[in-house]
């Protein structure tokens, strides 16, 4: 008979996995303490937006193979396997807050069976693994086995990375490594069957690494992967900076430079920055955690002060060619933390949008997924617009903050009939210097112009 699983945390990790297991078979309890985001689900739909998502909650729902429930009397018991996936939000210090993490464990060990594993996915410093062992072993009557496994999808791509994953990652004791791999291997054996219901492409000759490692190795690998991506993007700006000033292209040099298959070019397109749920607060609990252990990673350090100054550069490149923003008219498109997602935590284009508006032009905005999620971090007087049109028209600039497809494909030359001023200030590098400059319209990059 399959596994009883039960996932705690129906947030942009636990949502995924819970339902690729249930696609794949499995009875799997949902745990949410949230009564919107559980109603939601238990109408099929999701809190945040995720390409085909809904689509296999609505599916999961329909074959009973998820339960969404906020009861964890009703659903460990019956568990073989808890996989915990519960926020890490930062602390004011930049600490990670493990509040919850450790409130999933304490609560599960109240009604684990006799014997269950214990799957940790949320990002945790190196070194809380061990600490939540202690803690299980308190019950000395029940087996609970612990084992690291990070996840490494990304938001905007959840469900296709995890059917695909570049890795899985497993620490702690190998039998039991063991056990959990044959979980991810039922969710890939299941593969065509759930995507032939989203219509996800699959990526071609895209093998998956197994790693079995020990608990500390698995949460650095975790948090060490996030952190040399944050960096490699403020690499990318820090030389987009020196570009500006010397007339080189950014584009052009990161192109060359990532051919190098030692470098390789993802993750160094340079911009607005970076932002989110992860990369922010993971480089911060990264320089916080290393610094209980008396070691001092100055490199995450410059790397978060590159990744703050963005926003603000890019404000006073626009002033420069606007001469100044006092009473300027502007628009941001973008207020997602990137495309492909409604979540608009850390976002670079509101922090855009608060520098532009202090600065005293009065801006107006648009992201079509996060205008919502975006209004309690936007400063009063920034006015959100429903529509494109609405956001850009009378302005004397847009900026793109998020590569959303319907801002790269934009129309400049009805752009250009909309607004009262010219300047394209684009925030991403993303789009095609020419469609701008042929619609007689003025382009100008990060890096770049
Ligand atoms: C990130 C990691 O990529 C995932 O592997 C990881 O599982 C996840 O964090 C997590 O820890 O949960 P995510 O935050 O969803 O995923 O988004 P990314 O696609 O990594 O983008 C992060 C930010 O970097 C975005 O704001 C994006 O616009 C920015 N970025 C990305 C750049 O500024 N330049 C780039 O070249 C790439």
């Amino acid at each position: 008979m399959a596994a009883t699983i039960s996932v705690i945390g129906a947030g942009y990790v636990g949502l995924p996995t819970a339902v690729l297991l249930a696609e794949s078979g499995y009875k799997t309890y949902l745990i949410e303490i949230d009564a919107g985001r559980l109603n939601a689900i238990r109408k099929g739909r999701s809190f945040f937006y995720e390409e085909g998502i809904d689509a296999l909650i609505e599916h999961s729902l329909q074959t009973e193979k998820l339960i969404p429930t906020d009861s964890y009397e009703v659903a460990i018991p019956k568990s073989d396997f808890i996989f915990s996936c519960v926020g890490t939000p930062d602390n004011p210090d930049g600490s990670p807050n493990l509040s919850f993490v450790f409130a999933a464990a304490e609560e599960s060990l109240k009604y684990v069976p006799k014997k269950t594993i214990f799957i940790q996915k949320s990002t945790v410093p190196v070194g809380t693994g061990q600490k939540i062992v202690q803690l299980l072993n308190r019950k000395r009557n029940k087996h609970i086995d612990y084992v690291s496994s990070p996840e490494f999808l990304r938001e905007g791509t959840a469900i296709s990375d995890s059917l695909w994953p570049d890795r899985i990652v497993i620490g702690g004791n190998k039998r039991v490594a063991e056990k959990v791999l044959g979980l991810y291997k039922s969710i890939e054996k299941n593969r065509d069957k759930i995507v032939s219901r989203i219509g996800i492409v699959s990526p071609t000759g895209h093998p998956t690494n197994y790693f079995l490692t020990s608990l500390n190795s698995a949460e650095l690998i975790k948090i060490s992967s996030n952190a040399f991506l944050a960096l490699k993007i403020s690499f990318a700006n820090s030389i987009a900076k020196l570009a500006d000033h010397t007339g080189a292209d950014i584009t052009e040099v990161m192109d060359g430079v990532g051919t190098d298959r030692r470098i390789s070019r993802a993750f160094l397109n340079a911009g607005r920055g970076y932002g989110g749920g992860c990369f922010p607060k993971d480089v911060s609990g990264l320089i916080s955690s290393a610094n209980e252990f008396g070691v001092d990673i100055q490199i995450m350090t410059a790397a978060s002060d590159v990744n703050e100054s963005m926003p603000g550069y890019i404000a006073r490149k626009a002033q420069t060619k606007l001469s100044s923003l006092t009473g300027k008219r502007l628009a941001v498109l973008g207020l997602a933390f990137k495309a492909g997602t409604s979540d608009a935590r850390r976002s670079p284009g509101i922090k855009l949008a608060n520098i532009l508006s202090r600065n005293g032009a009065k801006v107006s905005v648009y992201d079509p997924k996060a205008n919502h999620e975006a209004e309690a971090d936007l400063r009063s007087g920034i006015t959100i617009s429903n529509s494109l049109d609405k956001a850009i028209r009378g302005t004397d600039a847009i900026f793109i903050a998020t590569d959303w497809p319907e801002f790269i494909e934009l129309d400049f030359k009805k752009v250009k009939d909309l607004m009262r001023g010219s300047l394209i200030v684009d925030a991403m590098n993303a789009l095609n210097e020419n469609a701008v400059t042929h619609a007689g319209l003025q382009y100008t990059g990060i890096g770049r112009y």
